[in-house]
């Protein structure tokens, strides 16, 4: 066992190290969030992640030229493959993160199976050999070069990386992971963050990958300190909403990829299924003929995706009406409401207003504007639009329509799922439209009013 010479103050929201104790994070400001920890020497193996560390400076021309395909594992799940940018790299460090219950080791246990050919070692700290047993038969899960290893101690679990020597190791979850080496409880920051450089160095050197699972707390970061993340090759969020079947997967940092594509699953009754046409599903079940709703395209990565936003408004008889926003950012539904009432006088100081996006999706995106004063003009005037109507595009302050990236993919996937006009900006440069599409350019909202005026008379 390491010894413990001094104690140090980490915080438990940001992982900064402070001397002594203080009641406010110096770092990040958050209040009693300080734990004493012991300082440990870390053990010699786990000083450089790095497997060069120590050879000196090479040459960059000098390094053999790999094509990067053939050092990626493609685990034919091509969702969990998109947002990785394409397969797990070889010797890289995933670190996979979401709330309990989302379905990670439902997720992780069916990319075994997709991974047939590569021999596997899960390694699991929270359930036992027959849970797993009776998950995989439940998934299906039938590979012959899947190894389970239920252990929390960090030796063992190195002895079985030894005597396996598998491509692939999954650790779930490195919170319990623990060592004797480090005198601190299993759970605890120092114990997660230097049996994670432990595992690191091990992936690194012995060239295979290593999958992490990690908590999140309640705040929604990951557990432990936030160095985690910067150790890790790869950080991903598995994302959902409580109730809700769909599940997101993004990757929140990328050392071999993109951070921007997304892959979308959906909880069944066996498993995690990959839902390829998240536009059509998502639509699905959207009513028709009814005010205050509209769909709008959002870009998730290079992927297109329509979602629809649904607005509700209606006369409050408080002093203060309510506003509520469900996957629309709070403070873009106060500035939209603020020009359609500016700009169009439009009157929503006496009115309740809640925006809702189907689906659990998020709209983080400017090119919603249009589609969310679509949907609050439709709802306020209880005309519904046309099913086959869609708007992309940003508002300014003035009430001008500005035009957003990408504008020719989302008007191509809005006509391919059968909308057959597309509200744009008067900006937007579209080389050709599809065929079948309506453009109609608005230069303002008050353009844009008219416009949905003019759909009433019909
Ligand atoms: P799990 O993978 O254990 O979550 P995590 O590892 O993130 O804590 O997923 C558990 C949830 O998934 C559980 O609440 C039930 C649901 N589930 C299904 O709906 N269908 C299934 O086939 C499986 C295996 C799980
Ligand atoms: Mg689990």
């Amino acid at each position: 066992m390491a010894k413990a010479e001094k104690t140090c103050f980490i915080c438990t929201k940001c992982g900064a190290v402070h001397d002594k104790w203080y009641g406010r994070c110096k770092e990040c400001g958050e209040w009693t969030t300080l734990e004493e920890q012991a300082v440990i020497k870390p053990a010699k193996k786990s000083s450089s992640p790095v497997p060069t560390a120590g050879v000196g400076a090479m040459r960059l021309s000098d390094a053999p030229d790999k094509g990067e395909s053939e050092q990626r594992l493609r685990t034919n799940i091509p969702e969990f493959d998109r947002a990785l940018g394409g397969g797990i790299v070889k010797g890289s460090v995933i670190l996979l993160s979401g709330e309990p219950g989302i379905g990670k080791s439902t997720l992780l246990l069916q990319i075994c199976d997709s991974l047939e050919d590569q021999k596997i070692l899960y390694v699991s700290g929270e359930e036992s050999f027959m849970q797993i047993k009776m998950r995989a038969s439940r998934l299906g899960v039938v590979s012959d070069s899947l190894f389970v290893y239920c252990e929390n101690d960090l030796e063992k679990i190195e002895a079985q990386i030894d005597a396996v020597s598998p491509d692939l190791v999954i650790v779930d979850s490195i919170q319990t992971v623990s060592s004797d080496r480090f005198s601190s409880s299993p759970g605890s920051i120092t114990q997660v963050r230097e049996c994670s450089g432990y595992l690191i160095g091990l992936s690194k050197r012995g060239g295979f990958a290593t999958v992490l699972v990690g908590h999140v707390n309640k705040d929604g970061a990951i557990a432990g300190p936030k160095l985690l993340e910067h150790m890790v090759d790869v950080v991903l969020y598995f994302e959902g909403e409580r109730g809700d079947s769909y599940r997101v997967i993004r990757a929140a940092k990328n050392r071999y990829g993109s951070t921007n594509e997304i892959g979308l699953f959906e909880m069944c009754d066996r498993g995690l299924a990959e839902v390829p046409d998240p536009s059509k599903r998502l639509l699905e079940d959207s009513p028709k003929n009814i005010p205050g709703s509209c769909p709008v395209c959002l870009m998730e990565g290079t992927r297109p995706i329509v979602a629809e936003v649904q607005a509700l408004v209606s006369k409050t008889p408080f002093p203060s009406p309510k506003r509520l926003s469900s996957g629309v950012d709070y403070n873009r539904m106060a500035m939209i409401l603020a020009v359609l009432e500016k700009r169009l006088g439009m009157r929503f100081f006496d009115m309740d207003v809640y925006l809702n996006v189907i689906g659990g999706l998020k709209l983080d995106e400017t090119a919603a504007d249009l589609g969310i004063a679509c949907a609050l003009i439709s709802c306020v005037r209880d005309v519904p639009l046309s099913g086959k109507l869609i708007a992309v595009g940003e508002i300014g302050l003035s009430g001008e329509c500005r035009s957003v990236g990408s504008a020719e993919a989302r008007i191509s996937e809005s006509a391919r799922l059968g909308f057959d006009t597309a509200i744009v900006s008067h900006r937007t440069k579209l080389k050709t439209a599809p065929d079948g599409m309506k453009i109609v350019r608005v230069k303002s909202v008050f353009e844009l009013a008219e416009f949905l005026n003019g759909l009433k008379k019909v």
